[in-house]
């Protein structure tokens, strides 16, 4: 077995120190090593996106990363994107628009979708479905998670503006 490096890592706002291997991926050391259970790991191989986070803001691919690389960045997962009680409007978008059924994908979707938002709050049907394309859901039809995302994209402009 490799020998463990000690790494601090910026999670939703908190830091996390952990002992890692060299090779651990990021989805692991979250799920495992910070506790934070809600990025979700599939297909391990950067296919479906269930593991998707944001890194800097960005949606990135948990398990195609080392956690190693992820020290002195900020890390968003799932779990940040309630204020409290209060769910986040693209959670609340998903409740109300039915855009999960086992819910196995959303905190990629989630997560995906918060990162291209706060890239470009006006996408267009296209772009949305463009952006959504990346990841995999196997129970919805993905008609309904577009539909969340239209209308969080909507409400949260209204917030901003
Ligand atoms: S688990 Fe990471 S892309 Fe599928
Ligand atoms: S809701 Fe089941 S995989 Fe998407």
């Amino acid at each position: 077995m490799e020998d463990k490096i000690e790494i601090k890592l910026n999670v939703n706002g908190r830091e996390y120190e952990v002992a890692v291997e060299p090779r651990r991926n990021l989805a692991d050391t979250l799920r495992d090593d910070c506790h934070l259970t809600g990025t979700h790991v599939g297909c391990e191989h950067g296919v479906c996106g269930a593991c998707t986070v944001l890194m800097d803001g960005k949606p990135i691919r948990a398990c195609l990363m080392f956690a190693v690389q992820a020290e002195s960045t900020k890390i968003e997962t799932v779990e940040g994107l309630a204020a409290g009680e209060k769910l986040h409007p693209l959670q609340q978008a998903f409740w109300e628009s039915h855009g999960l059924q086992c819910g196995f994908c959303t905190p990629g979707f989630l997560m995906l979708a918060k990162g291209a938002l706060a890239e470009n709050p006006d996408m267009s049907d296209e772009e949305i479905l463009d952006v959504l394309s990346s990841n995999l859901c196997r129970c919805t039809g993905y008609q309904n998670i577009i539909k969340a995302v239209r209308a969080a994209a909507d409400v949260m402009r209204r917030d901003v503006g």
